[in-house]
């Protein structure tokens, strides 16, 4: 059986964006591979988060994680720090990746830009991490969204380059995964490209919001006065529902407001109903569990600990032949 591993970012809430690139991905792919999915809480110490406000979101995806369906019985769920194996991975693979394409990767370069004042070195090689995640349990698939495409790249570039310095044939290439054709990106509601918690809070429809404030948000999100030609190009703002709602939408109802777009008969604020309606319903699967998982802690505590042995026992695995591939032999 093929092995899939792939995590989020202890950051927070997840939201449609995680969700539909990854999360509900993961819930599907349990059932026809042998799955690694974890809480990637040393990525998030790149913005240095409080020790509370970590331990708590940690919790929160782990809660979420149980929410949406991943079932510790059939995947494997821990938590990236309960893993060692993977820091000391990441010291190896660190020697053979170079400062050049490091500094390349869309993702060091959007930091550098969005927050110039802590460009740590934990930034710069979060691609190396992340690839050892991979690596470690020897994943060939890997679900997540369109962003993350390019470090999938890397990841076959490192493990290519740890073959070929040590003449060996150990590490296999991992792809990116998605159900659809295409990896997905999930547009966030201000319009300013993909969703996510840097764009502001009003930005995410986040799977534990309510009906009322997921229709709240839609409400505010930006349209204008209406087209006023047949078949005029849309408009960004406009674009960008449509977008939206080709995320948690039918085909159907697409078609219809398209329909009613090109022959400039549209009310926006029907469409936005409808989408509200939508996301309402797309998220309340896993809405409706949240709670009850969340206090749970028992529950909870015993499937990071199943998860973190399983997850170990792997990765040592890994470590150890690893170490003799590169010559760290013990002299004694
Ligand atoms: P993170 O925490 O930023 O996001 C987690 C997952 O959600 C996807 N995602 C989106 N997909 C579509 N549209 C969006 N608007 C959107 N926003 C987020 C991301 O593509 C991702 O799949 N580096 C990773 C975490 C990670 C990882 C790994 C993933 C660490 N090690 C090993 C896979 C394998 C990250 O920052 O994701």
């Amino acid at each position: 059986m093929e092995t899939v591993v792939s995590g989020i970012r202890s950051t927070g809430k997840l939201h449609l964006g995680n969700y539909y690139g990854a999360l509900g991905n993961f819930v599907k792919m349990q059932n026809e591979y042998n799955c690694f999915f974890f809480i990637a809480d040393l990525h998030s110490l790149t913005t240095h988060p409080t020790p509370q406000d970590l331990q708590s979101t940690v919790r929160q995806v782990a809660v979420e994680y149980l929410a949406a369906g991943i079932d510790p019985e059939k995947s494997t769920i821990y938590v990236q720090s309960d893993v060692p194996e993977v820091a000391e991975l990441y010291l190896y693979m660190n020697m053979n990746a170079y400062l050049g394409e490091l500094e390349r990767a869309t993702s060091f370069k959007d930091k550098i830009r969005s927050n110039p004042n802590n460009v740590n070195a934990g930034l710069l090689t979060y691609p190396v991490l992340m690839a050892c995640d991979i690596l470690i349990h020897h994943g060939v698939k890997v679900p997540v969204g369109k962003d993350q495409e390019q470090h999938l790249e890397m990841t076959r570039t490192f493990g290519n380059r740890f073959n070929r310095i040590y003449d060996v044939d150990y590490f296999k290439e991992a792809f990116a995964f998605s159900y659809s054709d295409k990896l997905v990106k999930v547009p966030g509601l201000s319009g300013q490209g993909k969703m996510g918690k840097s764009n502001g809070e009003g930005d995410c429809i986040y799977l534990s919001d309510s009906p009322d404030v997921i229709r709240k948000k839609i409400m505010r999100a930006q349209s204008d006065s209406g087209p006023t030609e047949m078949n005029q190009v849309k408009p960004d703002s406009i674009q960008n529902l449509f977008d939206l709602m080709k995320v948690v939408s039918t085909a159907d109802t697409l078609q219809h407001f398209d329909d009613l777009y090109n022959s400039c008969e549209i009310r926006y604020g029907d469409l936005k109903k409808q989408l509200a309606e939508d996301m309402v319903l797309a998220t309340e699967p896993v809405r409706s569990r949240i709670e009850d998982i969340s206090n749970d802690t028992d529950y909870i505590k015993k499937v990071v600990r199943l998860g973190a042995e399983k997850a170990q026992a792997s990765a040592q695995k890994t470590i150890k032949e690893v170490r003799e591939i590169i010559g760290l032999k013990k002299l004694y």
